[in-house]
This record gives C-alpha cells, structure tokens and sequence, in this order.
C-alpha cells in the first residue's frame, strides 16, 4: 500500500556505506558543529519578542522549549545513531512510516531549514542595521525591515541570503575549523553579556513576573524554541563522523545542554538587568509583535521589547557601550554561520528527496565545476532571500518552528515504531525510557504547536495541503520506489 512504501533500512544503510565521505568529525567537533547551529536570532534577538508575549515569565518559557528539545534529542540520538545517513528526520521516516510520511516530513523540513534561515537572516540585519547606526552610516528606515515589518525591502537580510548562496554554490560548506571559531565568538559574546548583566539584574525587573499570565508564557516557549533548533544539523553529518554510535549522541545532546545553560543565564540578565515588561493596548491586552499598534506604541521607546538587538540594547543602558558594540558585531559575524548551515541542510534535505525521486531529477544536478547541486542551492536562494527581504523576523522564526515541532513528533514517534518493530536490530544508543521519554517528547511538540499564533497554525496547514498535492502530481509516479522505477 501507498503509505507503506518503506525503503529498509538495509538499504539505506547501505547506500551510505558505498559513498565514500570521509569520517573525520569527533564528538567534540560535532557538539562544536551543534552549537555552531543553534546560537543565533533566536537568543540575540528573539528574546525581545519573548518579552512582549511573557515579561519576565519568559524565563519558564526557555526552560519549557529546552524540556521539549531535550526530550525530542534523546528520540533524535537513538535514530541518528541506527542510521547514521544524510537526509535526517526526511530519511528516518522513509525507513520507518513509508513514503507518504517521509514527504510530507521532508515539505515540513522545506520551513525547519528554508525560512529558519530566511528568519535569522532577518536577525542579522537587525544587529547590522544597529551596527551601521551607532557609527553614523545607517541606512533609511524603509530600507531596513520588509513590508510586513514596518519598512519596505529589507536590504541586508537580502544580501546576505545571496552572499551565503554564493559562497555554497562555489563549494564553501561547513569548515570546521572556521565554525569553531565563530562558536568561540559566540561563547564570548555571551559571556560577555552574562559577566554584565547577571550582577546587575533588580529585584524590581522581576514584578510583575507574569504580566500576561501562564497562556503568555506558553506562547513565548513556542516561539523561543526557535533559539534551540539546530541541534538536529549533528545528524546531517552523520555520515561524516567517525565511530557515529558513539558521538552523535554526545554531539546532539551535549551542544544542547551547553547551550541551554547560556540561554537560562542571558534570559535571567537580560529580565534582572534591562526589564521585560510588554507593551499593552488600551483594552489591557499586550500587543502583537510585529502589528501596527505594536509598531506604533514602539516609535520612539527605549522598552526592552521594541528593539532588535536586545543583548547590545541592554548593556548600552547599562553603560557599557563598547561591549554592546562587540555583541553586535559577533553577532555580525556569527549569524551570517547559522543561515550557512540552515541553507547547506536545506539542500542536502532536497539532494536526498530528489535522489529518492520524490523531487525532480534537475533538483540533485551537480555542477561540472564546483561539484555542488548549484540549482538546488540557487533556487533555496531565491525563496530564502524573498522571505528574508520581505516579512518580520517573529513570523518567520514562527513558521519554522511549526515544521520543526511536527518533524520532531514524527521522530519521537519513529522510535517508538521501530522498537516494536525491529526490537532486535542493534541500537548503540537507546532513549532512556523510550515508552516515557517519546510519549513526552511528542506531546511537547503538540503542546507547542497549539501554542503558535493560529495564523502560523493556518500557513502550516496551507503548506501541508500543497505538500500533498505536488505529492500526488508528482512524488507518487516518480517515486524510486514506485513500481516500475525500480
Ligand atoms: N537556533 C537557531 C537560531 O536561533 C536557528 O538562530
């Protein structure tokens, strides 16, 4: 039946095994690679957001996303560790639930990576914009947020898209040894930020603590789940790491942890030192980042809520406007990384659809030169740019997260599956109390989900609808697996 066209996992396994990438990553590099994805917009700017739909109780908020991502890599660690190939989330299902599932977790994935780096390309260009102000080159609002941000055409963020897509069709990918550096200067900017604000936090930034009560507080969790996505990319190098049982794991589980640290601490200083308290409308209800009334009410405020750079934000107040500047500018330096890796996955992603067939054959076209999937990687390009050009950063990060949720259910409910269906199949690493742990991590994921804004909820069922229909046009007869193809 259609929905059980299953590619063994023999096979795939076999597949990589014939491709010849050499393994050289170590469990340190790839929790080095995990953390390189996941510090980004969603804590040097999101934060701010966070604060308009929780005021300080956003500090619950990131404890609740890194409970659902922490339960959601322990799921990601046992599959990753069994099939250690390309493809992630897209590939595990195919082995798992069938094709049908595959794809549609594959056109979820299309959001996770795609509009993920359309969004932090968004993030960048705020602490640009921030950059290029403070020293008297800003440039003109209109110029500096999309159409449904306020301005009109957001340059940066639009350039920066085309820059990285540049650099990926010509070959530059992940280095190593560069992403440790940026994760340096990440590290350090943080704790630079920790080292200020945390000693500096008062006890009246704290009241009230939730200002928009618990529902505020779940709706911020699932926005700010953005900052810890990207744990996932580790299993996108399975095929790159030596004795993969082992390390990816450490890699996914560990940059997680590290990074949940960092984020409790910045929450903590960035509510103790500058405020969190949202703006409210004259019937007492916050307002919507991102809305009309929002944009207005922030016109000329210095709230914590109202800008978009909020850890130099902070520490200007404070006083200490040369290290604002230094958080600015590593996070200038750093993001442009994230969006590397949020493109890079989304064409792997797309190279192993295509490969399967599900996706036109042009799609996994490598360049004669560069040896590259250059049309897969300039078309990602052109809809990562318009995204990153046109809408706001909130909705974007949104977005994403609606993919990353169900992507995630289906992995934690993957896991499940295969224990009971291949029980005896060797696993390196088990999920601890897997009948636990899963259930858990896939009701996080639901419980989130519901606590997106209902237009995010509509766009992912817009686009799961479509999903569907380019399905059954064209995955279902060209399928490799299709009878007759194979
Ligand atoms: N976690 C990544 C970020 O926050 C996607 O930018």
């Amino acid at each position: 039946m259609l929905f059980w066209r299953v590619k063994p996992l023999d096979q795939i396994l076999e597949t990589a095994a014939k491709k010849s990438l050499v393994r050289q990553l170590g469990a340190f590099q790839l929790t080095m690679l995990g953390i390189g994805a996941i510090i980004g917009t969603g804590i040097f700017v999101l934060t701010s957001e966070a604060a308009q739909k929780a005021g300080p109780g956003m500090m619950i908020s990131f404890v609740i996303a890194a409970v659902v991502c922490a339960l959601a890599a322990l799921a990601y660690a046992e599959l990753a560790a069994m099939v250690p190939v390309s493809g992630s989330a897209y590939t595990y299902t195919y082995a798992v639930m069938g094709e049908l599932i595959a794809w549609v977790v594959g056109w979820a994935l299309i959001l996770e990576y795609a509009v993920a780096a359309g969004a932090v390309a968004v993030g960048w260009s705020k602490y640009m914009n921030g950059l290029m102000n403070s020293v008297g080159m800003g440039l003109p609002e209109a110029l500096r947020s999309g159409p449904y941000d306020g301005g009109s055409f957001n340059i940066l963020a639009f350039v920066i898209v085309w820059l990285i897509t540049g650099l990926l069709v010509i070959g530059t990918s992940k280095s190593a040894k560069v992403n440790a550096v940026l994760v340096a200067i990440k590290i350090v900017a943080l704790t630079a930020f920790i080292a200020i604000a945390v000693p500096a936090a008062q006890v009246q930034n704290f009241e009230p603590f939730l200002p928009t009560g618990m529902l505020g507080v779940y709706a911020a969790s699932a926005s700010i789940f953005f900052a810890y996505v990207g744990f996932d990319a580790v299993s996108t190098a399975a095929e790159e790491t030596k004795n993969p049982q082992r390390n990816v794991p450490i890699g996914l589980i560990g940059s997680l942890a590290v990074c949940t640290i960092f984020y409790l601490l910045v929450g903590y200083g960035a509510v103790g030192a500058g405020g969190a308290q949202p703006l409210f409308g004259p019937d007492g209800i916050a307002l919507e980042t991102g809305s009309a009334e929002f944009i207005a009410a922030c016109k000329g405020s210095e709230a914590l809520v109202c800008t978009g750079e909020p850890l130099a934000h902070i520490l200007r107040q404070l006083g200490f406007a040369s290290t604002g500047n230094f958080i600015a500018l590593a996070a200038g330096l750093a993001l442009p990384s994230v969006i590397l890796m949020m493109i890079f996955g989304q064409t792997r992603i797309f190279f192993v659809m295509s490969r399967d067939g599900l996706l036109p054959a042009v799609f996994s076209k490598v360049h004669p030169k560069f040896h590259t999937p250059h049309v897969i990687t300039i078309i990602t390009g052109v809809c990562v740019s318009a995204f990153a050009a046109m809408f706001p950063v909130g909705v974007l990060a949104d977005v994403s997260n609606s993919g990353t949720l169900f992507a995630f259910f289906l992995v934690a409910l993957g896991v499940l599956v295969l224990r009971r269906t291949q029980p005896d199949r060797y696993r390196a690493f088990r999920t601890p109390l897997a009948w636990i742990v899963c259930p858990l991590a896939m009701a996080g994921c639901v419980f989130l989900f519901f606590n997106l804004s209902g237009a995010t909820e509509l766009y992912f069922l817009i686009w799961a609808v479509v999903g569907l229909v380019v399905y059954a046009l064209y995955g279902r007869k060209n399928s490799a697996l299709a009878p007759g193809n194979q």
